[in-house]
């Protein structure tokens, strides 16, 4: 059995609590001889900025690179807002992201049975939902040069963010979107806005392209961002695939995790293109909500998008789908029993702590893997 090393790194806020329920997990895969997980553990965000003055040191850089997945909590918080731009705690994910390439990010939204009353959307609406959204993540106007803001000396300012991108970046996120969709129900909707911006233009261009090239088979559609955050809360089912840019990607995924009942839910992976030499990819695994620092140390958070993030790692880079499937099913299998944290709580549920859950999760799996 080869040794998989994992870095660690949970971050801010609630990062550290959710984080602690995924270590707990891999104690217990190696305990059982499932797998041989090496970790270690790094600081990101604030509590890097902390320690070190900067949002991921160069030690901690190597390491990711080093290490077969990435596992990453959460970063920032109001206790870092006055800090200078480049070491903001964010900067610590998105340098991560650019420097390990991973231009490819995974989000899930899957209504769990359980929890189809939790959403804020009709039961009807959610219930059996399961939609994927992939987001560019490397490109765009999270990256684009030139990013200034300048003193026009007339008391403006003038401030820029410039939207950019090349053919190759969206041929390689569309093929993995088309590549996903085959797996999935066959169908991709691309959103942009070719209406206003020209990336919009080249990138239903491109997608068009790249399907007709290689993905007939797969049922392409195209739909204006704007009316795709409408239709994605009219009605969901409706998506199977859904491929964007990193901005798009940013405020749909978040409108996506919402319909699964709460933030807290969401899983994601990030990862950058196959190694030929390993037929492994860099990758680093991440639950799509933040640091929510007003209920950081109180137990209150939901583990459950952690979790479901590890479990995407077993799937994607640490070649252990059977065991990412029972993990998939212990958490289903525990919200059907009614137990929830204070985000998804509902009548007659029984509330409990952000341990308790992950402790749960992990009899549920003792159960399910024995
Ligand atoms: C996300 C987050 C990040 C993003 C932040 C923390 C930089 O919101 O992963 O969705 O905007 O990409
Ligand atoms: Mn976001």
């Amino acid at each position: 059995m080869p040794t998989q090393k994992l870095l660690l790194l949970p971050g801010d806020g609630i990062g550290p609590e959710v984080m602690a329920e995924v270590k707990n997990l891999i104690d217990w895969i190696n305990a059982q001889g499932i797998a041989k997980f090496e970790t270690e553990q790094g600081l990101v965000g604030g509590s890097a900025y902390d320690a070190h003055k900067v949002a991921i040191t160069d030690d901690t850089m190597k390491l990711a690179h080093a290490s077969d997945a990435v596992l990453f909590g959460a970063v920032g918080g109001p206790k870092w807002d006055q800090v200078p731009y480049d070491a903001r705690p964010e900067a610590g994910l998105l340098r991560l992201r650019k420097d390990l390439g991973l231009f490819a990010n995974l989000r899930p939204a899957i209504c769990y049975p359980a929890l189809a009353a939790s959403s804020s959307l009709k039961h009807e609406v959610v219930e059996g939902l399961d939609i994927m959204i992939v987001r560019e993540l490397t490109g765009g106007v999270y990256f684009g040069e030139p990013k200034t803001i300048t003193d026009l000396g007339n008391g403006q300012k003038r401030a820029v963010d410039t939207q950019v991108y090349d053919t190759y970046e969206i041929e390689r996120i569309a093929r993995v979107a088309f590549d996903l969709a085959r797996k999935r129900r066959n169908k991709l909707t691309s959103m942009e806005k070719r209406n206003v911006m020209k990336t919009g233009v080249l990138w239903n261009e491109v997608v068009t392209q790249v399907h007709q090239r290689s993905y007939k088979d797969v049922q392409l559609e195209h739909m204006l961002a704007d009316a795709g955050g409408m239709q994605l809360v009219r009605w969901p089912k409706q998506f199977d695939v859904i491929v964007t840019d990193n901005l798009f990607g940013d405020m749909l995924s978040d409108v996506a995790a919402m319909l699964t009942g709460s933030l807290g839910m969401l899983p994601s992976a990030s990862l950058g293109d196959v190694d030929p030499r390993t037929n492994k990819s860099k990758s680093l695994y991440e639950p799509v909500h933040g640091s929510a620092p007003d209920i950081a140390g109180k137990g209150a958070a939901n583990p459950i998008a952690m979790i479901a993030s590890f479990a995407m790692a077993l799937r994607y880079s640490l070649d252990l789908s059977k065991l990412a499937d029972q993990v998939e099913a212990a958490i289903a299998a525990v919200l059907a029993k009614g137990l929830r944290t204070a985000d998804i709580k509902s009548e007659g549920a029984t509330v409990v702590t952000t341990q308790a859950m992950g402790k749960a999760i992990r009899d549920e799996l003792t159960r399910i893997a024995s």
